[in-house]
């Protein structure tokens, strides 16, 4: 028996990439491309529950696409599209939105952190989680990689599923969450969850000189010079540990405890890594840029493809309902 999976992630369009995105989610879902079936997505309609300028919408949706390309995504393995661009998924939604508890959104982590850091909330960012189980139950996929700040979406994604099966039948397939424990939380330059909703981000492009002040920026505490500092509770240390390998991790560590190390030196170490980290990345990314229509003509067949499957999935809601 094959080992293939169909694998299905999204990205909101929503910011720039930064290495929490690409260490939680980007990295890990492009690895999967080799084994595996796998559907990425750009989700604009998710990004809508924020009100986004549309011209501001349509090119950062486009920025999602070269960035996952320039990452190492290959359309000739891997099914590239816009959530937008799959009628079935609104449908679906509806159907799920019929099982969905009122309770069960109503806490949300997600939704709750927004609504407390005083968001007014419409009704598209209380539904959200059900869009996202659409997207995921649309195309049958068993594994879903994202970081840990969508378990919850993922556990309410299977609560639905489940619902769907025992009230009509087993139609929807149950998926599983992966998520890579030890890049979890990937830090801000200010020692919280790195996040563009907290200005703290790390882009992967961009100037280079933006990108060396903000880790030159990095929160330290104060510890002098040339007295021994401790590397595990250093916020530049946890980024530098997600790009070098373990020799280099090793000789960091040192460096730390032996005391002579200068916080200004980690993060100096820390930018010469992530040049070396990302250096072709950043290559590849403007040639796309400057091949805008080989990027649309990717995102079209990937679409195409969703489609296909998405059609299957919809038809055999609409007959386990009734509704055909
Ligand atoms: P942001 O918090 O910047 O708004 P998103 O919510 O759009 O990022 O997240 C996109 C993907 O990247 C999700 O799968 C999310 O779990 C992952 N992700 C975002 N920030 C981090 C982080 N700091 N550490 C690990 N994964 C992250
Ligand atoms: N909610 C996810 C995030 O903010 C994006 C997303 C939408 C998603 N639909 C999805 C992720 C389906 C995985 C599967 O990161």
């Amino acid at each position: 028996m094959s080992a293939t999976k169909r694998v299905l992630s999204g990205i909101q369009p929503s910011g720039t990439l930064h290495l929490g995105n690409y260490f939680g989610m980007m990295k890990p879902a492009i690895e999967l491309q080799e084994e595996n079936e796998c559907f990425y997505f750009i989700a604009d309609y998710h990004a809508l529950t924020q009100t986004p300028d549309p011209a501001l919408l349509r090119e950062r949706s486009l920025n999602v696409a070269i960035d996952f390309l320039a990452c190492g995504l290959d359309p000739e393995k891997t099914t590239l599209f816009r959530q937008s661009d799959i009628p079935q998924v609104p449908a679906l939604t509806w159907v799920l939105s019929c099982l969905t508890p009122v309770g069960l959104l109503e806490r949300c982590h997600s939704y709750k952190d927004k609504v407390a850091r005083g968001i007014a909330p419409n009704h598209g960012l209380f539904t959200y989680p059900v869009l996202m189980a659409a997207d995921i139950l649309m195309y049958g996929s068993h594994l879903v990689p994202v970081g840990k700040d969508q378990k919850q979406h993922l556990e309410v994604t299977r609560d639905l599923a489940i619902r769907f099966n025992n009230a009509y039948g087993e139609t929807l397939v149950v998926p599983d969450a992966m998520i890579r424990d030890e890049v979890a939380v990937v830090p801000g330059i200010d020692g919280q969850k790195m996040s563009k909703s907290y200005d703290n981000t790390v882009e992967i492009f961009g100037p280079e000189k933006k990108i060396r002040k903000k880790i030159m920026k990095i929160v330290t505490d104060s510890t002098p010079m040339e007295e021994p500092k401790d590397p595990d509770t250093c916020n530049v240390f946890a980024i530098y540990k997600l790009m070098a390998n373990e020799a280099e991790i090793a000789a960091m560590r040192e460096r730390y405890t032996a005391g002579g190390m200068g916080y200004g030196h980690a993060k100096q170490a820390l930018f010469e890594k992530y040049l070396e980290t990302f250096a072709a990345f950043r290559q590849r990314r403007d040639e796309l840029e400057q091949n805008l229509d080989e990027v649309e003509a990717i995102l079209e067949r990937g679409a195409e493809r969703a489609r296909e499957v998405a059609e299957g999935y919809l038809n055999a809601v609409k007959k386990a309902t009734g509704l055909r």
